[in-house]
């Protein structure tokens, strides 16, 4: 564009300084400063030429002000005529109250308009990929994390990533405040388990060596209590290579304690007041505290999910006591081989049309059921097909455990494994009930506790950790570890918020022969355990105090309190369900020449 300006000129530090820079933000003109000449800096969102008069709307962090160039303004209104959006740009004017009846009320800067004298093109913008506003939402993502810069500098994501700054500096204060002290761990360092695949990187300088990225700093900060930091937090990022879904990312954030000399009480109270505070700093909401607790199988049983989400009222229900010594057959089997009869029960499922109830139970049968029966009430009768085998009292005692009344519904799944059974209701649970929207129903914080510490691998035919092999069994159910491992309860408790579980953590094992009996159990051999963590047991050796910690997960803390649908929303430069960096391009290929260094060869991909 023509311009009467020398912009390097303009820029010149002095002159930049007296003339150009920003004596105010866009968004915090107000009605007070009518009558001043002021200098806004920002991009140009939008252009409007209304029979000779052009209205600009310019943006920064904080909002956007309204800039007028009347016709009068000669070669300056002439050039703002050039005006595309996105471009920076600062512009000097007068702060004038807008005319009658252009008030524009949704705006805190709505009340006013900056009249220009002035402005000097800072940086033209290409043409937009897309248009920066409301509507990017709807966007195609992968789009917008090609142009994440672009995509950053609408309301919304600068609203997100500074509330997950505010979580940042807030946790810092809170931590700091209860004499925890912050200590950064490798990155580059030995794998530690956490149920994922590793990232490598290949060392240069040990050839045909890997360094692992860290799954979590469980090892170090494990080290540290036993260096005496006694309260140890970091905010660090933690890298898993694992199928990623809305709430995964490859690389992640945590913040991560570990504390001496405690038991679970005191890791959960600190966390419960972490959790109030941040909630009153950023949403001004008052969190009930102590939080609600509940075993893992009470979780199983009542919500069929280990991290139930307790806005839905519908509990599942057990019913054992009306089919173990019933009429129907199949049922009484079940139960007799050890397996459950468990329900859900749908309010308001009557209404529900055969086509309904067939999809609903081919869904479970895609979980592992090998069939889902459904009863309806309608006028007071029980329909259903099984409701035929099942005399009056029966159904009476069906009725009354689960609770229904006419005009519902009741799924009710036999299986031979209660945990499957659970799993399978307990994602129909949040598919088919209805949730209870009431204000004080918003934030359902609870802790998960008393875990099992193992679980078996059926792929792997072997016994795998539940948290990790770090956990500390119940003491009472030590001896336990070598008779029946499945049986054995873990000291881990898991925060779970509206049905994400948002933390976890464990009292450890800090006893290095406990710690060796529990890498038996998980199948490593004695050798093996040296090899990867001959170092963290030698570590335990020297009078290690008694600890534990957690870790929460701060992409998902942050997006509930940013409204977030995806912790890409609340990341600045996320990674896509392939774990593709859009924006830089990453991962990619390398040169032949790195890889000799690295004494790497590639075979070709499979497709
Ligand atoms: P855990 O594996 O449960 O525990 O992780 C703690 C929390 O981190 C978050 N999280 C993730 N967030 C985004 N993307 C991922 N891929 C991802 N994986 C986990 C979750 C989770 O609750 N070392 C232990 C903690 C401890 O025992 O102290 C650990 O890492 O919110």
């Amino acid at each position: 564009m023509g311009s009467t300006i020398d912009t390097n000129e303009s820029l010149r530090p002095e002159f930049f300084n007296e003339y150009w820079q920003r004596s105010h933000l866009c968004g915090s003109i107000r009605e007070d400063m009518i009558g001043k000449e002021i200098c806004v800096n920002g991009w140009v969102r939008r252009r409007r030429d209304l029979g000779g008069i052009i209205f600009i709307e310019l943006w920064d962090y904080t909002g956007p002000v309204q800039i007028v160039f009347n016709p009068e303004a000669g070669a300056v209104h002439d050039r703002a005529g050039d005006l595309r959006s996105e471009y920076c740009i600062s512009a000097r004017g007068r702060v004038t109250k807008r005319p009658e009846g252009t008030d524009n009320f949704s705006l805190a800067t709505g009340f006013i308009e900056i009249v220009a004298s002035d402005f000097l093109l800072l940086s033209p913008s290409n043409p937009l990929p897309f248009e920066i506003g409301e509507g990017t939402d709807k966007v195609d993502e992968n789009l917008r994390l090609t142009y994440r810069y672009l995509d950053l500098r609408r309301e919304r994501m600068q609203n997100n990533l500074r509330t997950r700054g505010k979580l940042y500096s807030f946790t810092r204060n809170y931590f700091d405040a209860n004499s925890f002290v912050e200590i950064e761990t490798p990155v580059l360092t030995k794998a530690t388990p956490e149920g994922a695949r590793d990232y490598l990187v290949p060392s240069r300088v040990n050839a045909g060596e890997f360094y692992a990225l860290p799954q979590s700093p469980q090892l170090f900060k494990q080290i540290l209590m036993v260096s005496g930091f006694d309260r140890y937090y970091q905010i660090v990022k933690c890298f898993r290579d694992e199928d990623l879904r809305a709430d995964r990312q490859p690389e992640f954030t945590q913040i991560d304690i570990e504390m001496s000399y405690v038991v679970e009480d005191d890791v959960m109270r600190l966390i419960e007041g972490y959790m109030k505070g941040l909630f009153k700093v950023i949403l001004d909401v008052d969190l009930e505290t102590p939080f609600f607790r509940m075993d893992y199988w009470d979780a199983m049983d009542t919500y069929g999910s280990d991290k139930p989400d307790l806005r839905f009222p519908t509990k599942l229900v057990n019913l054992a006591p009306v089919f173990e010594n019933g009429s129907f057959e199949p049922f009484r089997k079940t139960l007799e081989g050890g397996g459950v009869v468990r329900a859900l029960p749908v309010a308001g499922g009557a209404a529900l049309s055969r086509k309904e109830l067939t999809d609903i139970e081919e869904r479970a049968k895609k979980m592992g059921a090998a069939g889902l029966a459904a009863f309806q009430i309608k006028d007071g009768e029980l329909k259903g097909p099984l409701a035929k085998f099942m005399n009056t009292d029966e159904q009476a005692k069906l009725k009354e455990i689960a609770g229904i009344n006419d005009g519902d519904a009741l799924f009710v799944l036999a299986h031979p494994s209660r945990l499957k059974a659970c799993n399978i209701l307990g994602t129909l649970r949040l598919e088919l009930c209805k949730r209870d929207e009431s204000p004080d129903n918003r934030w359902r914080f609870l802790w998960v506790v008393r875990f099992p510490l193992f679980e078996w691998d059926e792929e792997e035919k072997r016994w795998g950790a539940v948290h990790h092999p770090f956990t500390s069994p119940v003491l009472e159910q030590l001896p336990q570890m070598e008779t029946n491992p499945g049986s054995v309860a873990a000291r881990a408790y898991d925060i779970v918020l509206n049905g994400s579980e948002i933390g976890g953590g464990s009292i450890r094992i800090h006893d290095p022969q406990v710690q060796a009996k529990a890498f038996a159990c998980l199948g490593i051999k004695p050798e093996e355990a040296r090899e990867r963590f001959g170092f963290f047991l030698d570590a335990l050796s020297y009078g290690t105090p008694p600890h534990g910690g957690l870790a929460i997960g701060v992409d998902r803390l942050a997006m509930f309190l940013c409204d977030g649908q995806s912790i890409r929303d609340v990341m600045a430069f996320p990674k896509t369900q392939k774990a593709q960096c859009l924006l830089a391009g990453a991962p990619s290929a390398v040169e032949d020449k790195r890889l000799d260094e690295l004494k790497i060869k590639c075979v070709p991909a499979e497709d």
